[in-house]
This record gives structure tokens, C-alpha cells and sequence, in this order.
């Protein structure tokens, strides 16, 4: 069970020589079960990112708190996958050595890991640039062996933040099944974040839907269409077509309310 209570984060900005401080996150306040596929949306700069970060426990908030199973989370750890929104892969590990961190973190012998790290190549559509490195992969490869790397080691608890942007988009679907599949078979807690609305549907069981600048929970929409999803019959259903259009209007009237106080 994960549980955000208020979690609040400015930034300090520069402007014209004065400190001016910018609230990212306001009171961000959501639990979630054990084994929940929970989607989040938001207008870009609402503070998606910034959330993730202090989920990963690479940012400390600046209030409010975070607990796994009730324990407070003080940092990173190998109960937390995280697909960052750029990549962050290691520049001087192959493909293969950055799939394969969270494994050697956990100790795992090296048959074992090169056999998982292999297994995950091939879901990813890599295999035959194990050893390349980052700088020779393309932005979707990359993103694709970030996902590979975060999947790996099992984590119980999945963040993802917008992992599959830079992917084309026969891959993305394959993803999305992948993802689904995996989720399913070993129960992780997933939190993703993403700009496609039909994705979010698809995907998840809630779709927190956030407001714009400060940044905190608009609505959160339930996604009843059952599953296992076959994601050709839900894009005809109606209650696909439903949620799509519910929240295309709450991130719309995010987006005239802004336009409104910019007059
Ligand atoms: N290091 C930083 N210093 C100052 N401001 C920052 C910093 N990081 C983020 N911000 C600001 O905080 C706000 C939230 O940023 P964040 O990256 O969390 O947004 P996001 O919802 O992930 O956006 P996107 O959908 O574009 O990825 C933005 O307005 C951004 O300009
Ligand atoms: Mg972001």
C-alpha cells in the first residue's frame, strides 16, 4: 500500500536577480492499493515529474509524507523501479550491464542475471545491441532499455513517467500489452504517468487527473472496463469511449481556466 499525504515541493527560481519561489506540488494527497494500476495526467508543468521524483525517493518533498506499507520512504530502493522521464541510463555500462544494475544490487549470480537481462532484451526488441552503448541507441531504444532495466529486477512497486513518449508507435502498443501482461502475472503497484489519454484508459485502473500550476488532484476517474483487456475491443466499447471523453473535458477546462487568468 503506498500512501501520499500532502506532499508538497516549490523551487526556487531566479527572476531578474531575486529569489522567487515556485510551487510545483500543492497537498498531493492518494493512496494506493497493493497491485493497482493507477495512470496520471495533467497538463505539461503541473508537477507530474516532480512527483515521481519524490516517490523514487531521489527528492525529498517539502511536506507531507510517503509510506510503503507504513514504513516511511527516505530514499531510493529495490521495492521501487523508476523509468525516468529522460532515460538517466549509465553512459559507460552496455546495454546489457545497464539491464542487468538492479540484479548485481541484489546480488543475483551471473548466469541468472545475463539469462533475466536476456529475457528482457528480447521483450524490449533489442537483442543484438547488448553490447552497445547508450550513445549508440536512439531515444526509443533507450527508453526501451530504461523500461528493461526497470522491470528486471522485480520491483514490487513500477513509477514510470512517460515511458513510452520517445517509442514508436507499433512498439508502443506491443508495450502496453507487455506492461498489461506483466503487471497481471506478477501483481506490481504501478504509478505512470502519461500526456495520451486513450493510454491512460486503456491501461489503468484510476486516472488521477491533476491541475494545472500548482499542482495537485483534479478528479480521479475509475476505469471499470475489465480486463484482461483486449485493446481492440475496448477502443470500440462505449465506456472507453466514455472515460476518454470525461477526462479530455476536466483536462480541457484545466486548460481554460488557465487561459482565463492569463486575460
Ligand atoms: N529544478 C527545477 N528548478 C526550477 N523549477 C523547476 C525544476 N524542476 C521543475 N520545475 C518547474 O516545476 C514545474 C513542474 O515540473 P515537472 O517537471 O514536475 O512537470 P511535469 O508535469 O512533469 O511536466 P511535463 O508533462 O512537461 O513532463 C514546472 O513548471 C517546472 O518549470
Ligand atoms: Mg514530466
Amino acid at each position: 500500500m503506498l500512501e501520499m499525504k500532502n506532499l508538497s515541493r516549490a523551487y526556487y527560481i531566479k527572476d531578474k536577480g531575486q529569489k522567487v519561489k515556485f510551487q510545483a506540488l500543492e497537498k498531493f494527497t492518494l493512496s494506493v492499493s497493493d497491485g493497482e494500476f493507477v495512470v496520471i495526467v495533467g497538463p505539461s508543468g503541473c508537477g507530474k515529474s516532480t512527483l515521481l521524483d519524490i516517490l523514487s525517493g531521489l527528492y525529498k518533498s517539502d511536506t507531507g509524507s510517503f509510506n510503503i506499507d507504513g514504513a516511511a520512504v527516505t530514499g531510493p530502493a529495490l521495492d521501487r523501479g523508476f523509468v525516468m522521464q529522460n532515460y538517466a541510463l549509465f553512459p559507460w555500462r552496455t546495454i546489457k550491464k545497464n539491464i542487468e544494475f538492479g540484479l548485481e544490487l541484489k546480488k543475483i549470480p551471473k548466469d541468472e542475471r545475463s539469462q533475466i537481462s536476456k529475457n528482457f532484451i528480447n521483450l524490449v526488441g533489442l537483442s543484438g545491441f547488448e553490447n552497445r552503448y547508450p550513445y549508440e541507441l536512439s531515444g526509443g531504444m533507450k527508453q526501451r532499455v530504461a523500461i528493461a532495466r526497470a522491470l528486471a529486477y522485480n520491483p514490487s512497486v513500477l513509477l514510470m513517467d512517460e515511458p513510452f513518449a520517445a517509442v514508436d508507435a507499433q512498439t508502443r502498443e506491443h508495450m502496453q500489452d507487455e506492461l498489461t501482461r506483466i503487471w497481471q502475472s506478477t501483481q506490481k503497484t504501478i504509478i505512470f504517468i502519461t500526456h495520451s489519454i486513450e493510454e491512460a484508459v486503456l491501461l489503468a485502473d484510476r486516472v488521477v487527473v491533476m491541475t494545472e500550476h500548482p499542482g495537485t488532484i483534479k478528479e480521479i476517474i475509475n476505469i471499470d472496463l475489465p480486463r484482461p483487456r483486449n485493446s481492440a475491443l475496448v477502443r470500440n466499447s462505449a465506456e472507453y469511449a466514455g472515460a476518454v471523453s470525461e477526462i479530455w473535458n476536466l483536462l480541457h477546462s484545466a486548460d481554460a481556466s488557465l487561459d482565463s487568468s492569463a486575460l
